[in-house]
């Protein structure tokens, strides 16, 4: 449900909000869930912290927050893909492999998406990338999740993102990634 003036949408289930995020100021909020979700630690949250102000300086960067009575439950943020970014430059080959590489032109790329594992399964994560690419003006999405079979690929594949690359490796990431990419918009149920 819609709020006019707001910009926030209530969140069906419960008393979860989905509204705008001011990724910058609430950034130690956000590395606290990703922490939490994804399994991070300290130093990879420091590291995690540089990278998350800088990409939020790129054009178009967006993000989203879940939150319950204020406190930050789920974010995800994004920004159209620009071939010069670094995540563009590791991808680029593994998708022109596979003959997928104009993917990577008119796309906005999912960087991130968590939900803390006390909200996880109520449809959070789903409401939070469905609602940032209904705002993107690009016709596509890309992303890359850890290829293997987590909730997280069941959710990008239940929303039409299929696989473009597959044991794709990133500098530093001790395991493969799958990148995937859908049509805008994202698939409803
Ligand atoms: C991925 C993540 C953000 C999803 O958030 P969420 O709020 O739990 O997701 P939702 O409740 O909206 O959707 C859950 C969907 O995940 C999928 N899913 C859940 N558990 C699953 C499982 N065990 N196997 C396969 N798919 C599963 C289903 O598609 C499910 O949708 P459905 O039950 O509505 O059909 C959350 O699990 C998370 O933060 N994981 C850890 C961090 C992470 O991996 N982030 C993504 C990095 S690429």
């Amino acid at each position: 449900m819609r709020f006019p003036g707001h910009g926030h949408r209530r969140h069906p289930d419960d008393d979860i909000v989905i509204g705008p995020l001011d990724l910058s100021a609430r950034v130690d909020e956000a590395l606290a869930v990703q922490a939490v979700a994804f399994g991070l630690g300290a130093d990879e949250v420091a590291v995690r912290r540089q990278i998350v102000l800088r990409h939020m300086t790129y054009p178009g960067a967006r993000a989203l927050g879940a939150t319950s009575a204020g406190r930050l439950v789920g974010f995800v943020y994004g920004m159209p893909n620009d071939r010069a970014h670094w995540w563009s430059t590791v991808v680029e080959p593994y998708l022109r492999a596979q003959g997928h590489e104009t993917w990577l032109d008119d796309s906005f790329v999912i960087t991130e998406l968590h939900v803390h594992p006390h909200h996880q399964n109520r449809g959070i994560g789903r409401s939070l990338i469905t609602t940032i690419t209904d705002g993107a003006a690009e016709p596509r999405s890309i992303l890359s999740a850890i290829d293997t079979d987590s909730p997280a690929r069941g959710l990008y594949h239940s929303l039409g993102y299929m696989d473009l690359a597959r044991q794709v490796l990133f500098p530093s990431a001790p395991k493969p990634y799958a990148v995937m990419g859908a049509p805008l918009p994202l698939r409803r149920r």
